[in-house]
């Protein structure tokens, strides 16, 4: 018995081995952010972060009154996640620098010296275990004393993001190649003036459009601060990241409706940067001012670049990145129906998002899984914007669970990973990194720790916060181990049920 376990075993290893494989300079990654991880909210010199405020004075917004007082205490903890990643076989690690840690005032005027050695000893730390840091600038922890001068609304934020970009570049430029400025537009712009989240004012289709235009100023500011000062020192690449939800219509009637959506979600943040031209999608910009003119307003509610932002912005990229979950259904909203989910555009849309039965999964924050929606955006991606090397820099699966066997999450990986590989190998997308969110279960915004995306389980009733590594962590050691996205996987489901 055991040895005809072990023939099939070695059968099917062989069988996948020859034809899963992702390609020689394909790298695998995992992430986190600063705010969902470090705790440590007021040690040393940290200045407030408008997240920090946010649960600290509306405890009622997160679902289990959480906070992210100490996380998963990565603060202290940080060696061994290290020792976890080495653990993961991983070639790079995504993390993000908290910019009120960093800069205590949110103004370049004054670098706090253990901020600067914490991300310093980490990044040190990783170089030693040969795997690559890759840093966002921005992960939605603004300093609170930048909020208190209107945030992402006012335009003078374009130029103290880049005084923060600048500190950080001297700071590690000579060791770290990889940088995001800003993760989610999208959310920080069309949720962030929700209420929903931190900052937690309202300001939809307004408040929004100027955070969406000053965001994609301050990261051009500071790619173009990379490029004429850094680049020819260190040759590292820059772009953002952008959050990019896939759609489908409902029915047939729906199919001009959905493709406004796409605008209004992924090409809102990427044609100002990926397409030839620059500027606002043009069917976006004629919707938001036919609509503005129809409310009464004197000017369009999505403030006009100017050509000299067009210039600026256009271009402003090494690579395109992007943040993947999830896949919804796209219909006209009916009287008095409001349709609600990540994006509030589906309001200003008039667009009821939906599920499709066969996808539903058990979870009200994801509730669809539906692979072949990653190969369908890959395409759309590359269709609209040509041959960009683009990055997967985040897609994971959400649980309410605790389990350390948590085999959907391990499947979802790997009937991911197979259809980004068909995007390679059948539609010629130039996909050329992934990256697992999240390296950990951490403090899941209004959702508090009550979802879990981690490879690592996080013990959080435990002082030590003992980390606990997955099924799924073993799977993805497996792929980023051989680069093989099968062998493991058959072998560990196979394994199970003899
Ligand atoms: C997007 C965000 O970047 C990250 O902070 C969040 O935890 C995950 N998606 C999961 O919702």
């Amino acid at each position: 018995m055991a040895c005809m376990k072990a023939v099939i075993i070695g059968v099917l290893l062989s069988m996948a081995t020859a034809e899963r494989r992702f390609p020689d300079g394909f790298k695998f990654g995992t992430a986190t952010s600063s705010y969902q991880i470090e705790g440590a909210w007021n040690v040393s010199d940290k200045g407030e972060s408008i997240w920090d405020r946010f649960v600290h004075t509306r405890p009622e917004a997160v679902s289990d009154r959480s906070t992210g007082d100490v996380a998963c205490d990565s603060y202290n903890r940080w060696r061994e996640d290290v020792q976890l990643l080495e653990d993961l076989h991983v070639d790079y690690y995504r993390f993000s620098i908290s910019w009120p840690r960093l800069l205590p005032t949110g103004f370049a005027n004054r670098v706090s010296e253990d901020g600067a050695r914490y991300y310093g000893d980490l990044i040190d730390a990783l170089l030693e275990k040969g795997i690559e840091p890759v840093i966002t600038l921005y992960h939605w922890d603004l300093p609170q004393t930048l909020q208190d001068l209107g945030g992402w609304t006012n335009p003078l934020i374009t130029e103290w993001f880049t005084d923060y970009a600048r500190v950080i570049f001297d700071l590690y430029g000579d060791r770290v190649k990889t940088w995001l400025t800003i993760n989610e537009p999208v959310v920080v712009c069309d949720v962030g003036y929700t209420g929903y989240i931190a900052p937690g004012l309202e300001s939809e289709g307004r408040g929004s459009y100027l955070c969406t235009k000053h965001i994609l100023l301050a990261h051009a500011k500071a790619y173009r601060l990379y490029e004429a000062e850094y680049k020819p020192l260190y040759q590292g690449q820059v772009s953002l990241t952008n959050q990019m939800m896939w759609f489908v219509p409902e029915t047939e009637e729906d199919a001009e409706l959905t493709e406004l959506v796409k605008i209004y979600t992924i090409d809102r943040y990427c044609h100002p940067m990926f397409s030839a031209a620059g500027g606002w999608p043009p069917a976006l910009e004629r919707l938001i001012a036919q609509q503005s003119a129809e409310e009464g307003e004197p000017r369009s509610r999505l403030p006009p670049f100017t050509q000299d932002e067009i210039d600026l912005v256009r271009g402003s990229y090494d690579f395109l990145a992007l943040n993947h979950y999830t896949t919804r259904t796209v219909r006209r909203a009916g009287e008095g129906e409001v349709g609600t989910f990540l994006v509030d555009g589906f309001r200003e849309l008039g667009v009821m998002p939906g599920n499709i039965p066969e996808w539903l999964t058990s979870t009200p924050h994801q509730p669809e899984v539906h692979p072949g929606g990653i190969r369908a955006l890959l395409g759309y991606v590359k269709q609209q914007y040509g041959d960009v090397p683009i990055f997967i820099m985040e897609n994971g699966l959400t649980d309410l669970g605790t389990a350390i066997d948590d085999q959907p999450r391990a499947t979802y990986f790997r009937n991911y990973l197979d259809q980004v590989l068909l995007a390679i190998e059948e539609d010629g997308v130039n996909v050329r990194r992934y990256t697992v969110w999240s390296l950990l279960d951490n403090f899941e915004w209004v959702h508090g720790y009550q979802l879990h995306f981690g490879l690592h389980r996080v013990n959080f009733s435990s002082p030590q916060r003992t980390r606990t590594a997955r099924r799924s962590a073993r799977y993805y050691a497996a792929v980023a181990r051989t680069k093989d996205l099968d062998a493991q996987y058959h072998f560990e489901n196979i394994a199970d049920e003899l």
